[in-house]
């Protein structure tokens, strides 16, 4: 399973990248407006996203019609080679996906909320779906049922559009999309520190450490 970190802060980036822990990320307007603020272009913003991680980097457009997407969207992707442009699933992106295929621009499409949507997103040539589980169970519907559904049909087709588990809010719903057998699963900085961290693994090195110091001093060599 691949880790794309789900951030546009560019510490938070480094510090992922630094430790080896995510192929590639995803960013949306949301993320990247509050890291741009008044200070930064966020074209820049991403342009230096780029330079860090040499992994797919998720750069959403904001047109809503399918011609103004395409503009953007060509555009976004003379940023970077490693540029995945983002579209809604609408008719709008749905169509813009199409052409973006067929000029070789990867395509994640987004906001996927149902089966029928990820199975449009397939035969549209998506490169990547972006379910958002997090956003489902917000609601009281099952996010990663989603998931499942969109794995079995894409397996049923041999679609090669992976499936990108988004809006993901804890460690568990990235444990279930791996036993799902989802491509990607895109978290939130905390998330990943989280997946890493279990309370009996700092109670055994503590444990081990204070055995350790019990040793005469210069014995406590290794
Ligand atoms: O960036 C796409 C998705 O991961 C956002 O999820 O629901 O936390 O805003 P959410």
């Amino acid at each position: 399973m691949k880790f794309f970190l789900d951030s546009a802060d560019v510490s938070e980036i480094r510090r992922a990248m630094d430790a080896g822990l995510i192929d590639g990320i995803t960013t949306n307007p949301s993320l990247l407006a509050k890291v741009a603020g008044t200070d930064h272009d966020p074209r820049d913003v991403l342009a230096e996203i780029c330079r860090i991680v040499p992994g797919p980097i998720s750069a959403e457009v904001v047109a809503t019609t399918r011609d103004e997407m395409l503009r953007e969207g060509r555009d976004l992707a003379k940023l970077a080679d490693n540029i995945v442009v983002k579209v809604p699933l609408t008719e709008a992106g749905l169509m813009a996906c199409r052409q973006f295929r067929s000029e070789d621009i990867r395509v994640n499409v987004t906001l996927c909320f149902s089966a029928a949507q990820a199975l449009l997103a397939a035969k549209a040539g998506a490169s990547y779906i972006s379910p958002f589980v997090g956003r489902l169970d917000d609601i009281a519907q099952d996010g990663m049922e989603l998931i499942e559904q969109i794995v079995q049909i894409y397996g049923n087709y041999d679609f090669p559009t992976e499936v990108l588990v988004a809006s993901v809010r804890h460690p568990v719903h990235v444990v279930q999309a791996a036993l799902i057998g989802a491509d990607v699963a895109t978290v939130p900085a905390k998330v990943l520190h989280q997946l890493m961290q279990h309370p009996l693994t700092d109670k055994g090195l503590a444990a081990f450490l204070a055995d350790w110091e019990k040793l005469p001093e210069a014995k406590r060599v290794i």
